[in-house]
């Protein structure tokens, strides 16, 4: 097997991360090639040439098998304009329409949540990545006046809505058999109407898998209190992206928590979720980990469980390394983390 892996090292700390990522893919690849494809995309050809996503690059995004991503977003630019045109354009464009951040624990991973033990923290997020609040609906009116409106409309389609509950139920009945919908069901009586009745309807299907729902707020005040009340969530993409920041930060921090794309039918793209830590760029402090569990995803979904199992491996000797560092602090350097990893993968 040989796959072509678009490679969008992107901004700030994002080259710094996908070098120690690749790093990682090369070393416990077996039996397959990989044809890393660059692209050339993010602030620096922004400033330099004016272009975000060339029609071309997007067409050849799709020849891809799969595509690792560092991070976007510089503040040179101006905010927005890298995140809605190249982000989330990939994300539609590919129609990327499931985010999925897995929200676990590694060994020895310290938190800022003293009470979770290791084992209380470990489920994933299905955050739908397609529509809602992103499509970038709404627009202004009188402008600029004391009279200024502006409308911002979240978009819940039924086939939407339905194909991502689907694709969560069918996570949760390949895990623990429990889903939960998180929605603001008592204010938002439209979008959670149709949520909680396409929870409902789809339930039929997939007897073997127990339904619950919690609101948005209770979900945040639970990943503290008793997050071992979650093994799948499916929510929509607004609050997909608030609490898998959240999730993060019960995992360890953005230095380890990644999110996969996934376009069921296309071509998926794994990324770090963290941004791009501009404080951080250059100085080879950043850690790694979440690029590397990106990686882990990517080889995944691709079907080489064997490789992407040895990632597993792999974090778990770098973090059981790391232990006495504090939460967030990494007290290594990136390569060295990096490295790291490819000792316990392939030893
Ligand atoms: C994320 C990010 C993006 C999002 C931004 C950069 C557009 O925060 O992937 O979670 O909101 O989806
Ligand atoms: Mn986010």
């Amino acid at each position: 097997m040989n796959y072509r892996i678009g490679v969008i090292r992107g901004d700030g700390t994002g080259p710094e991360v996908v070098a120690e990522a690749l790093k990682v893919l090369e070393a416990v690849r077996e039996g397959f090639e990989i044809e890393p494809a660059e692209f050339d995309l993010g602030a620096d050809r922004y400033l330099r040439t004016g272009e975000v996503l060339p029609d071309e690059e997007l067409e050849r995004l799709k020849g891809c098998d799969a595509i690792l991503l560092g991070a976007v977003g510089d503040p040179r630019v101006q905010p927005g304009i890298l995140e809605r045109d190249l982000l989330l354009r990939i994300r539609f464009a590919l129609d990327q329409y499931v985010n999925l951040r897995p929200v676990i624990r590694y060994p020895g991973v310290q938190t800022l949540v003293p009470s979770h033990t290791e084992d209380d923290v470990n489920f994933v997020v299905v955050r739908e990545n397609s529509e809602g609040l992103y499509t970038g609906t709404g627009g202004f009116h009188r402008k600029g006046t004391p009279h200024e409106v502006a409308v911002q409309e979240s978009i819940n389609t039924r086939h939407g809505v339905e194909r991502i509950v689907r694709y969560a139920f069918d996570v949760a009945s390949n895990r623990r058999k429990h889903l939960t919908l998180v929605h603001k069901t008592n204010v938002l009586t439209f979008a959670g109407d149709l949520y909680q009745r396409v929870v409902d309807e789809v339930a039929a299907e997939f007897p073997s898998v127990q339904t619950d729902y919690v609101h948005v707020d209770a979900a945040c005040i639970y990943f503290l209190d008793q997050p071992s009340r979650f093994d799948v969530i499916v929510t929509d993409n607004m609050f997909g992206d608030i609490i898998t920041d959240l999730g993060a930060m019960i995992q360890g921090g953005m230095g380890v928590a990644s999110g996969a794309n996934i376009a069921p039918d296309g071509v998926s793209m794994f990324e770090p979720i963290g941004g791009t830590a501009p404080d951080h760029a250059g100085r080879g402090t950043i850690n790694p980990l979440a690029a590397i569990a990106a990686v882990q995803m990517l080889l995944a979904s691709l079907g080489e469980e064997k490789a992407a199992d040895r990632v597993h491996t792999g974090i778990g000797y770098a973090t059981q390394r790391m232990k006495s560092m504090r939460a967030g602090e990494m007290g290594y350097g990136t390569p060295e983390v990096g490295d790291l990893v490819v000792e316990g993968a392939t030893s």
